[in-house]
């Protein structure tokens, strides 16, 4: 029987049990269903809603129900519709009237609403601890690296000279802001609905403040009509968990690029990649691609939601359960490619060789060319242009700026010298570019101990 059952005359379709019910996905919710009707119930009892002993009965079974859903004894059922009325329902079968008190000054809105701040809250923390590991693993690749010279690029078209280090730094980057950015969605995700009843609140004395400190909630939400149809916190997760994904996904793209026989600038671990069922020879970085790939539903998730939300009269509204779903995949999958993709650049061989030949290749040091005749005292425009022909003559001669004689750079500008050779040096285009956020070693040294110390400062979760 349906704990709802009495205004009805007649039972539910079977498909409409099919088609509403959400225990199938939301069951996740268990642990989190439990302890919130914990707090709920010992507050009740506080509060001398119920008495003391009821309360201390509910509380005992709600237990026991937990210990047997994690030893895996109890089948949910359909017909309950989701783990809220499954529980609830489990509660009574076994206390009987002392359990149908548990509802008191509570509806599944408010419910609904504190289970998945929880689960979200928890689930946030999680997501915060893998990238903090990945962020350690950047920064012990780009300690390795700070010497490992490689071109920039802009147009996937040889730019500048960079190094390895700088180029994960960048990475690191990245990873910080989704760190802060889910810190910062954490605050809005822990506060506590409980008490905004279906919509209107309730007149029973609850005590909020109580049941949040019991929980771990930083405070309570402000209007009731918002608490249980405000949604806002999940789609920043989805969106958190799509920027995580988009990071993940260019230097995947990266990954695979430079692993091409083309770049050769990385080889995959063999435990990181997969063969062909056809042609012998291949070694494919499946696992790069697939993060690739999967950023694209982790978007989607993001898209249903938002779309879900668009125009809903406020309060609750059932097309909110659409948001679980979203919610749980898209943790999921950030969660594990978080895993495989740290894994996958632990295990990464970068070949230096290959990338140191590719910078001082397809003419990376042109810029600084430029820059030699600026500081002889040529305007930059016309530096550039004078670049821009030699380029042009070394492309025709196959040749490279570097490889130039001095007799034959003069016929491009007088002002050339000897020390032109220094200029054009892989090592000077690097490590002359100093500036705060450059990618010359010492700057890099310098970024890569900023970037320890706040990870080693950074609290997740509080
Ligand atoms: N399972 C529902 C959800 O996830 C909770 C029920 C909400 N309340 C209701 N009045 N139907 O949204």
């Amino acid at each position: 029987m349906k704990l709802w059952s009495g205004r009805f005359e007649k039972k539910t379709a079977v498909e409409v049990d099919d088609f509403h019910s959400s225990i199938h996905f939301d069951w996740r919710l268990y642990r989190h269903d439990i302890s919130g009707s914990i707090a709920h119930a010992r507050m009740l009892g506080r509060q001398g809603i119920i008495s003391k002993e009821e309360a201390g009965l509910i509380c005992a079974a709600l237990e026991q129900l937990l210990m047997e859903i994690e030893s895996g004894s109890i089948t949910f059922s359909k017909e309950a519709e989701d783990i809220h009325m499954n529980i609830e329902a489990l509660l009574i079968q076994r206390i009987g009237e002392t359990g149908k008190k548990l509802h008191t000054g509570r509806s599944r809105n408010d419910q609904v609403a504190l289970d998945t701040r929880m689960y979200a809250r928890e689930e946030t923390d999680q997501i915060l601890q893998l990238l903090s590991a990945l962020q350690s693993k950047l920064l012990e690749l780009a300690e390795n690296h700070t010497e490992t010279c490689m071109p920039g690029y802009t147009h996937l078209q040889k730019a500048q000279p960079v190094t390895l280090a700088h180029h994960i730094m960048a990475y690191f980057e990245m990873f910080r802001r989704d760190m802060e950015r889910l810190m910062d969605c954490r605050k809005r995700i822990n506060v506590m609905p409980l008490g905004s009843g279906a919509l209107a609140g309730t007149t029973y004395p609850l005590d909020r403040e109580w049941v949040a400190r019991e929980l771990g909630f930083s405070g309570i939400t402000r209007n009731s009509l918002d608490a249980v149809s405000d949604r806002d916190y999940v789609i920043e997760i989805l969106g958190c968990c799509s920027m995580i994904m988009m990071h993940m996904s260019r230097f995947c793209e990266e990954l695979i690029l430079w692993s091409t026989d083309e770049f050769g600038f990385v080889t995959m671990d063999d435990s990181y990649s997969t063969g062909s069922s056809i042609m012998p020879q291949k070694k494919n970085p499946d696992v790069a691609e697939l993060i690739r790939g999967k950023t694209g539903r982790v978007y989607g998730n993001l898209m249903a939601l938002l779309s879900v939300m668009k125009a809903l009269p406020l309060a609750y509204n059932k097309d909110m359960q659409e948001d679980k779903e979203a919610l749980f995949d898209s943790l999921d999958t950030v969660k594990q490619c978080l895993r495989v993709f740290t894994g996958m650049l632990y295990t990464a061989g970068f070949n230096a060789g290959r990338m140191k030949q590719g910078a001082v290749s397809g003419f990376a040091n042109a810029t600084d060319a430029a820059d030699y005749l600026v500081k002889k005292g040529l305007p930059f425009r016309s530096a550039h242009e004078v670049i821009g022909r030699l380029v042009l003559h070394c492309i025709k001669h196959n040749i490279s700026l570097q490889d130039l004689d001095l007799s034959r750079l003069k016929e491009f500008s007088p002002l050339f010298e000897e020390d032109i050779y220094y200029a054009l040096a892989l090592d000077t285009c690097v490590n002359e570019r100093r500036l705060p956020g450059g990618p010359a070693s010492e700057t890099v040294k310098g970024a890569i101990s900023e970037g320890r110390n706040w990870l080693e400062n950074v609290k997740p979760g509080a």
